[in-house]
């Protein structure tokens, strides 16, 4: 990512047609999948048949008309340095990560720290699907379906003290089963953050899931952050700790490149990266830009956070 200037996409990464699950269609797959809680468009036929399907109790659709990033483009073009830089790769190299069992640590400026195992957490809340837009900084664009839960509801529970300000989130680090994390790419183990006021917004969730089931290794099984109106890399992957602190939190890009990548992240096509414009952007499976969209398309939910703040300087 920090060498890349709006990647050029090539031919095997545009979707054949024949797989292409139009809009129409999944409306369609999701009024019937309400009644029987998966995706029944989306099984069996299709690659990914082992998936475990997820129990969605509840749908809300945040992308308007747009139409799906087919499952194929998601589970095949990767940002997940623990394996590889190459977004083809990440996939096949991915496949054998261990999810379960796996813990979630809870921590910090909280009342009630807690040890969490996976499948315990995903109980605790009804889990709903959100289509959102998500943004790279690359210059690349997908809509995808999640299925996941309001951070919010998490955090209620843990009940953070008066001088938590932050949340910081950090991947697993596990040089044996992330090959990626024996060079120097970034720092590791990978490490994100949110403002406490954004990890609360209800447009934050943590995904468990996408297009029905459970998430796949390269997406960042069995736990990752979707904060839709932020560059995708604020979406930190397979997620082992949520730490809450009174200091923002240095996260991985930030120690990588200070003057490229900053805490915020929002996405603004006003204010470029250093090296790129941000004004447009290519959906995944269209070959025209399309223009970026202010906060990502979520500005009237989310505009109100930044009131007063300079976006220049807070990038
Ligand atoms: N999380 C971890 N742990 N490691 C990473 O390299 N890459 C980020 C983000 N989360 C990354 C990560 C970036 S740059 C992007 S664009 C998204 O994941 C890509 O998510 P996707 O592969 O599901 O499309």
């Amino acid at each position: 990512m920090s060498t890349e200037k709006d990647p050029e996409i090539n031919d095997t990464e545009i979707t054949p047609k024949e797989v292409y699950l139009n809009r129409r269609e999944f409306m369609a797959a999701s009024a019937s999948a309400a009644a029987a809680a998966a995706f029944p468009a989306l099984s069996g036929a299709e690659s990914h048949s082992s998936a475990i399907p997820l129990k969605i109790e509840k749908r809300a659709d945040y992308a308007g008309k747009e139409e799906l990033t087919t499952y194929k483009s998601a589970v095949g073009y990767n940002n997940f340095y623990e394996f590889s830089t190459n977004k083809e790769d990440i996939a096949a190299l991915s496949k054998d990560l261990r999810t379960r069992p796996w813990s979630v640590s809870i921590e910090g400026l909280i009342k009630k720290p807690r040890r969490y195992d996976i499948d315990d957490l995903i109980k605790l809340f009804p889990l709903e699907e959100r289509i959102y837009r998500m943004r790279c900084v690359e210059g690349w664009s997908m809509v995808i379906p999640w299925v996941g839960f309001p951070l919010d509801g998490l955090i209620r529970l843990c009940e953070p003290e008066s001088k938590a300000k932050f949340v910081e989130f950090t991947t697993l680090h596990d040089q044996s089963q992330m090959p990626g994390q024996r060079r120097d790419v970034l720092q590791w183990p990978y490490v994100e953050g949110l403002r406490l006021d954004e990890a609360v917004h209800p447009l934050t969730i943590l995904s468990v899931g996408m297009y029905g089931e459970r998430l796949p290794n390269q997406n960042g099984a069995p736990l990752r952050l979707v904060v839709p109106w932020k560059y995708g890399f604020k979406y930190i992957k397979s997620i082992v700790k949520i730490r809450f602190t009174e200091q923002m939190p240095v996260t991985s890009w930030m120690k990588a490149g200070p003057l490229e990548y900053g805490f915020y992240a929002n996405v603004n096509p006003e204010v470029d990266h250093p090296r790129w414009s941000q004004a447009k952007e290519r959906r995944i499976g269209e070959f025209i830009r399309r223009k970026t969209l202010m906060f990502n398309g979520y500005a009237e939910q989310v505009a109100p956070l930044y009131a007063g703040m300079d976006l220049r300087k807070n990038f």
